[in-house]
């Protein structure tokens, strides 16, 4: 179980984390929407150590960090159990798709070349790459860089996935390979964090909804009870604002 208490995150004058509490159970997907600049990819940054939190605890069944001081020790650690799914990729650009997916193994897992080489092509295979080991990102449409992206978390095998709206970059006609990816592993019974934009996907595959909004947790459970019968006057009006109607309309 993935726990998260009291994260309080400032930049400036902005508070932009106010006390954010939130839970994962294993093998539970949960999502996380709000509006853009509501501190999503802020929360995912402080979980990762990406960034440091002004406050805030991070327990992962018995391991314990403090979000607002981590060592280099912590941060390993964290990384251990942790990998991101970032909406830009974040790819080496100068190193093919395999290398890509073999640096966190070689440098976060500290495994032999031939061992990376070989978990990073079983996890490139599962997200159906298997026929570009050796492409660059220039190389791979924005659908397939994505998925070198979510092949680099998986190999990690990690406790849990953050993603930060992995589609919000891709063109249209990439959206459903990634989100085909996202589904089969939250299937597979992988723990995964993910903020996006797509509410239909979210509405299927998460088990939990945490909506936030000005930097605290308004409203949070499951699809049903968030998407059909919200509660807060904050949520419904979120809710209006990315329906589908609205979001293609435009
Ligand atoms: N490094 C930073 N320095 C200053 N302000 C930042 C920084 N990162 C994010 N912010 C601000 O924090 C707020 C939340 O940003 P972000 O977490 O990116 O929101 P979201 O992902 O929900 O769109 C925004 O107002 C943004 O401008
Ligand atoms: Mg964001």
């Amino acid at each position: 179980m993935i726990r998260i208490t009291n994260l309080k995150k400032r930049f400036g004058d902005k508070e932009v984390l106010r006390g954010i509490d939130l839970t994962v159970q294993d093998g539970e997907t949960v999502a996380v929407i709000g509006s853009s600049g509501s501190g999503k990819t802020t929360l995912l940054r402080c979980l990762n150590c990406l960034e440091y939190a002004d406050e805030g605890e991070l327990t992962i069944d018995d391991f314990h960090v403090s979000l607002k001081k981590h060592s280099g020790h912590d941060t390993l650690a964290v990384r251990r159990k942790t990998a991101m799914v970032f909406q830009q990729y974040n790819l080496f650009r100068n190193m093919t798709a395999l290398r890509n997916v073999e640096l966190g193994l070689r440098v976060v897992q500290k495994k032999k070349l031939d061992k990376a080489e070989q978990e990073a092509k079983s996890a490139l295979e599962r997200v159906g790459l298997g026929e570009y080991f050796g492409r660059y990102p220039s190389e791979l449409s924005g659908g397939q860089q994505q998925r070198v992206g979510i092949a680099r978390a998986m190999a990690l095998n990690p406790h849990i996935i953050l993603f930060d709206e992995p589609t919000s970059a891709l063109d249209p006609e990439w959206v459903g390979e990634v989100l085909a990816v996202i589904k089969q592993l939250s299937d597979q019974g992988q723990t995964m964090l993910i903020v996006s934009h797509e509410m239909n996907f979210v509405r299927k595959i998460a088990g939990h909804i945490v909506f936030i909004d000005d930097g605290l947790v308004v409203e949070e459970g499951s699809p049903e009870d968030i998407f059909t019968h919200p509660r807060k006057e904050r949520t419904i009006q979120f809710l209006k604002t990315v329906t589908d109607d609205w979001v293609y309309k435009i």
